[in-house]
């Protein structure tokens, strides 16, 4: 197919062929990069967000909830007391101002139905239960979003039960504020639901985009150039001289043996002219004996 095409239309294909070639790889490879690199800044956050909100934690529980019990042993008071309602609490100030950190302590079995786990955290809860494994993290897909997640099981302990054992035993102001439906019966040693903690990825992937559009609209625009600079040197030192061969040997051809085969510069062109030159000198000498 390339045999039948001018100069300029082959190397024209060529040099297409080349750039398609290299922005797929380009854009495939700088998408491979960056993708990394924005699961390596999601996954550090996630880390942080939750190093945060375990120290949350555990601060409460050694410090502020040993004081509390002591000194008012009857009090209900879930939010300096338990570590999954603080967290929630705590988490809740974060994302004011960092709405892409999501924290969720998820059950399928919640006291507060906002806390209901979805399919997606339902399958990690079963699995943390049947003990495939004791921690998860790994990017998500969530109602057409991207996030990194991460995610730790939430096991019952003897301390857990007197509240979460039935409505009846229960503190009452609990089960007011709860309801009686659902959120009891645990026992010590199940996974009664998960830790998770959501980073979202919109931004990072906005970036990435916009990155990779660059990157391409660059190469681009390289190619773009270098096929330009490539057709008008092609035109002026091939197709111009040659086309200026072909009218002179045209003309010669004619019987005008005044013309001259004449090529600026000093390449491959311009010694096929003089070669052309050379014979036609030696073509006039051959039809002067002929004409004798
Ligand atoms: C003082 C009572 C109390 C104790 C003790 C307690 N919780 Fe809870 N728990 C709550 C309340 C209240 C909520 C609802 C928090 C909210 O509104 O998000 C809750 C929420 C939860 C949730 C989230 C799902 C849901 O039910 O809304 C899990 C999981 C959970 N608790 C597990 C535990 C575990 C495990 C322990 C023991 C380590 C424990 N709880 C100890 C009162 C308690």
């Amino acid at each position: 197919m390339l045999r039948n095409m001018s100069i300029r239309k082959r190397l024209f294909v060529i040099l297409s062929v080349v750039y398609i070639i290299t922005m797929v790889g380009a854009i495939a490879g700088g998408y491979f990069l960056l993708d990394r690199d924005s699961l390596r800044e999601a996954k550090e956050k996630t880390e942080l967000f939750t190093t945060v909100m375990s120290a949350n934690q555990e601060f409460m529980a050694s410090d502020v909830r040993p004081e509390i019990m002591d000194q008012l042993p009857d009090a209900y008071f879930p939010a300096a007391t338990v570590g999954i309602v603080m967290m929630g609490e705590t988490a809740k100030i974060i994302q004011e101002k960092y709405p892409e950190y999501v924290f969720k302590v998820a059950s399928p079995n919640p006291l507060n139905k906002d806390n209901l786990s979805d399919s997606f955290e339902n399958s990690i809860i079963s699995s943390f239960n049947t003990g495939d494994f004791d921690k998860w993290e790994g990017s998500i897909t969530k109602g057409g979003k991207r996030f990194y997640a991460t995610a730790v099981p939430i096991e019952a302990r003897k301390s857990c039960i007197w509240c979460h054992d039935t409505p009846e035993t229960a503190n009452p102001e609990m089960v007011k504020e709860y309801g009686r439906d659902s959120g009891y019966g645990y026992e010590v040693g199940d996974v009664v639901g998960g830790r998770f903690v959501y980073v979202s990825m919109a931004a990072a992937d906005a970036m990435t985009y916009k990155k990779l559009a660059l990157f391409g609209g660059g190469i681009s625009l390289l190619f773009l150039l270098a096929i330009l600079i490539i057709d008008r040197v092609v035109i002026s030192t091939v197709v111009k001289p040659i086309e200026r061969i072909v009218e002179v040997a045209e003309a010669i051809s004619r019987g005008k043996m005044d013309r001259e085969f004449d090529v600026k510069g000093n390449d491959e062109i311009k010694l096929l002219a003089d070669a052309f030159n050379r014979m036609k000198v030696s073509l006039a000498k051959a039809m002067d004996i002929l004409r004798k």
